[in-house]
This record gives C-alpha cells, sequence and structure tokens, in this order.
C-alpha cells in the first residue's frame, strides 16, 4: 500500500488507541447500564449509597392518604381522581416536617394547564373538557364554583 494511504491510518490508530486509553483510566468500574438495562441510563453502580440517601421530592398520592383522607377519598371519586394530589400541591418533600404545609395555588392558570381548550385532535389532551377563560366566568377563581377534590359538576359548591 502506498504511504499516503498508511501514513493516515497509523495516526487514526494512535488516536483511538489514546482514547481507549483514557476511557480506561478514566471512566470508573461500575459505570454502565447495568442488569436493568437503560431503565435508569448509564450510571454508577458504586454510588448506591449516593441514591439511597438522595431525598426523594414526589410521594404520590397514597402518601397523602395517611393524613388528608377526606381529600383523597372524595377525589378518588371523581374524574379527577387520576391526577396525583402533588401535580396540584406541588412536591410532598419532607411534609408534614419541612414543609409543615404544602402551598395550595388558587389561580386560574393552575386549573387553565389542563382545561384551555388546546387543537390538538390527535392527543389525549383534547379528551380533557375545556373552557374559554375569556368567557367562562373570568375573573372569578375557580375554586369559588368548582371543588377541585370533586369537581363532578353535581358536586358543585
Ligand atoms: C403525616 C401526616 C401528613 C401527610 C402524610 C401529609 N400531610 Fe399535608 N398536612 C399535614 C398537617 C399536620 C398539615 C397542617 C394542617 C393544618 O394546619 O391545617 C398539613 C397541611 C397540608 C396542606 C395545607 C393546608 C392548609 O390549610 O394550608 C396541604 C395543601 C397539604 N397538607 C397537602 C398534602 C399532600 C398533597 C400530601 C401528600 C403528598 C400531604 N399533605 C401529606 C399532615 C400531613
Ligand atoms: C386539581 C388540583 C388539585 C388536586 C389534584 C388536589 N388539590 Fe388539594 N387543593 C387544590 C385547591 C385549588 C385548593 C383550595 C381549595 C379551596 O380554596 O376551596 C386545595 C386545598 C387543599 C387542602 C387545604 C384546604 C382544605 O380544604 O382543607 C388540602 C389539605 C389539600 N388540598 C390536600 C389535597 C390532597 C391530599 C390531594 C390528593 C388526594 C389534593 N389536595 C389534590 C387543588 C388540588
Ligand atoms: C362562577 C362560577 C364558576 C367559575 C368561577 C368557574 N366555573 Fe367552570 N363551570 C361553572 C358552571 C355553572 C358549569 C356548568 C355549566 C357550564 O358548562 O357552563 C361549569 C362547567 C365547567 C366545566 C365543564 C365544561 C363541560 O364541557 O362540561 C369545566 C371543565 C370548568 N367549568 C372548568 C372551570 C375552570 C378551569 C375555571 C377557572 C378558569 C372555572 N370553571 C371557573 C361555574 C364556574
Ligand atoms: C393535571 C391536569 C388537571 C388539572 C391541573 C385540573 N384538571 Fe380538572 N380535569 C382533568 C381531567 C383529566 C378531567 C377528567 C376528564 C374530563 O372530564 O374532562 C378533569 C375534569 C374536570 C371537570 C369536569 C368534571 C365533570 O363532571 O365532567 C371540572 C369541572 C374540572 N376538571 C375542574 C378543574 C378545576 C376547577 C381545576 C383547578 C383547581 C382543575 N380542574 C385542574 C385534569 C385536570
Amino acid at each position: 500500500m502506498k504511504s499516503h494511504v498508511l501514513r493516515p491510518l497509523y495516526v487514526a490508530i494512535l488516536v483511538l488507541a489514546v482514547a481507549l486509553i483514557v476511557r480506561q483510566r478514566l471512566v470508573p468500574e461500575g459505570f454502565g447500564a447495568h442488569e436493568r438495562g437503560y431503565m435508569y441510563g448509564w450510571h454508577n453502580m458504586n454510588d448506591e449509597q449516593f441514591w439511597k440517601k438522595f431525598p426523594v421530592k414526589y410521594k404520590s398520592s397514597d402518601y397523602c392518604k395517611e393524613c388528608h383522607d377526606d381529600k383523597h377519598s372524595s377525589i378518588m371519586r371523581t374524574p379527577h381522581g387520576v391526577i396525583q394530589c402533588e401535580n396540584c400541591h406541588g412536591p410532598a418533600l419532607d411534609h408534614p416536617n419541612e414543609p409543615p404545609r404544602l402551598p395550595i395555588d388558587r389561580g386560574r392558570a393552575q386549573c387553565l394547564r389542563c382545561h384551555y381548550p388546546l387543537p390538538y385532535p390527535t392527543s389525549g389532551r383534547q379528551n380533557i373538557k375545556s373552557v374559554d377563560p375569556e368567557e367562562h366566568n373570568p375573573g372569578a377563581e375557580c375554586s369559588t364554583c368548582h371543588d377541585p377534590h370533586n369537581p363532578n359538576l353535581e358536586g358543585m359548591k
């Protein structure tokens, strides 16, 4: 083979060798996708203790049931039963220790996140009943008339 073909080939092989050596030195042993495949992406198994201590932000509605059973049993009978409490009240963190209370957002924007009419015919989003905020009781908080934990129209305040 002509040397003008071989020389760049040697350079390419050298670059590849250097990259492999550097990778072997820098990437820790436990790094990879491991037995659960890509479910948790690439991670370092040696950090297991670190992740065990990692504070969980969201606890799910089952956690709230313990102390707010009234809200939980009410909402579960309604179309809002599919929404996590923390979707509206934010992450539980270490509530009721810290924070002792979770925020309550009574703003119209909170509800319009899901109830604003969006013209996406092929997505499930359009199946959620929508109201035009300019027409539907403008200026008043939605929760003055609708109970967010019992949004059934029969259950209106
Ligand atoms: C171990 C019991 C406990 C659990 C579990 C719990 N809470 Fe609470 N929560 C409390 C207490 C106690 C208060 C303060 C009550 C008060 O002052 O009226 C509170 C207050 C709140 C408030 C503010 C009420 C207000 O009137 O200002 C909201 C909202 C709330 N919790 C939502 C949640 C949600 C959502 C969850 C689940 C992610 C949850 N809580 C889980 C005990 C709990
Ligand atoms: C769709 C949004 C939404 C969801 C989902 C939701 N909430 Fe609420 N929550 C509100 C709003 C808005 C208020 C204020 C209601 C009012 O002023 O009448 C409120 C008020 C509260 C309060 C304090 C006021 C009171 O009446 O005692 C607690 C406690 C609470 N929610 C707990 C929960 C729990 C527990 C869940 C899940 C089982 C939940 N919420 C799900 C929007 C929501
Ligand atoms: C002054 C009271 C009042 C306020 C404030 C109010 N609504 Fe309503 N809402 C009603 C009444 C009454 C109905 C049933 C009759 C109708 O469809 O207009 C209704 C119906 C609905 C429906 C069902 C529509 C359907 O097609 O069946 C949704 C969803 C709704 N409201 C969401 C909201 C949202 C989101 C807000 C805040 C941005 C809000 N409402 C503010 C009184 C109110
Ligand atoms: C995370 C998305 C989400 C948020 C936020 C949300 N909703 Fe809903 N809402 C839904 C879904 C899903 C349904 C069930 C599908 C339907 O009936 O449209 C529903 C249903 C309703 C209905 C119709 C109940 C019936 O009997 O047909 C009303 C009224 C309503 N929501 C009011 C509110 C109000 C008021 C708020 C704010 C406090 C709110 N929603 C916030 C998703 C949401």
